[in-house]
């Protein structure tokens, strides 16, 4: 059986990839929802029902685990699929609270980049609320990043130039630590290192998930020691270019193929 990934795009790729590095011998699926991404930028209802379709079909699926590898979705419905389905359903949340471990002896701010649509939900929020006891995160949607990887644009200047808009308006020498609370931001992760103050950390939320999802393997005796981390590709528009776009994705944050 396999263990499903689900995002709107290309996002999850990067979560696909650390649970390839860390449980190497499973097999999985990933489930792009290509019919309705971005999620960040629409209604909360919306992207409910379609969370609710994507889930139906990978459950038509010979799955054991579904990780929900969008911080979007994840804000949105895991709580609801959990009391739906029985198999374990993982989701993603994004890293504040190690952020703020790593500001703690500095006094440095933690800046949180998510979609509208996470930073608007009440789960961020109560998150948010119960952590940052000393009032240190702040918080900035980067729509143009999801575009930019749906279109697999990496080119560095016109990145570059989107940071450094959106940073504006931030003495960035007040931040520690930048959070990348969206699961295609890790995608821009080099450009951003390059940007960014020296002394600036940047996390996301892969590790914690990852580690929960084995956790949760190891408990309901699901793990695997069988598999080959074979990827079953899969998407809402069944469509097999944007299969093709999917491996380049997932081989370009792997470092196996170049940027193009
Ligand atoms: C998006 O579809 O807007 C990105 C979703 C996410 O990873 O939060």
């Amino acid at each position: 059986m396999r263990i499903a990934f689900f995002d709107s795009g290309l996002g999850g790729l990067t979560v696909l990839s650390h649970a390839m590095n860390e449980l190497p011998n499973e097999d999985y699926l990933f489930f792009a929802d290509t019919l309705h991404v971005p999620y960040g930028t629409k209604s909360k209802a919306e992207v409910k029902s379609y969370i609710y379709q994507a889930i139906q079909t990978i459950l038509k699926e010979d799955v054991k685990a579904i990780v929900i590898a969008c911080n979007t979705a994840t804000s949105i419905a895991v709580n609801e699929l959990r009391n739906m389905y029985s198999l374990p359903i993982i989701g993603m949340e994004p890293a504040v609270k190690p952020a703020i471990e790593i500001n703690r002896s500095t006094g440095k701010r933690v800046m949180v980049f998510a979609t509208s649509l996470t930073l608007k939900e009440t789960k961020y929020i109560d998150l948010v609320r119960r952590i940052d006891d000393t009032n240190i995160v702040d918080s900035l949607p980067l729509p143009k990043l999801v575009e930019y990887c749906e279109a697999l644009n990496f080119n560095e200047k016109i990145i570059q130039e989107y940071f450094v808009k959106k940073l504006d308006p931030f003495d960035l020498n007040e931040y520690g630590t930048v959070v990348l609370g969206c699961t295609h931001y890790p995608f821009y992760r080099k450009i951003l290192k390059k940007l960014l103050p020296e002394h600036i950390h940047i996390v996301d939320g892969s590790a914690g998930t990852i580690n929960r999802l084995s956790q949760v393997l190891q408990t309901t005796n699901l793990l695997s020691s069988q598999g080959n981390q074979d990827i079953k590709f899969m998407c809402s528009s069944q469509s097999e270019e944007y299969i093709s776009k999917m491996k380049k994705a997932l081989s370009i944050f792997r470092g196996v193929e170049d940027l193009a």
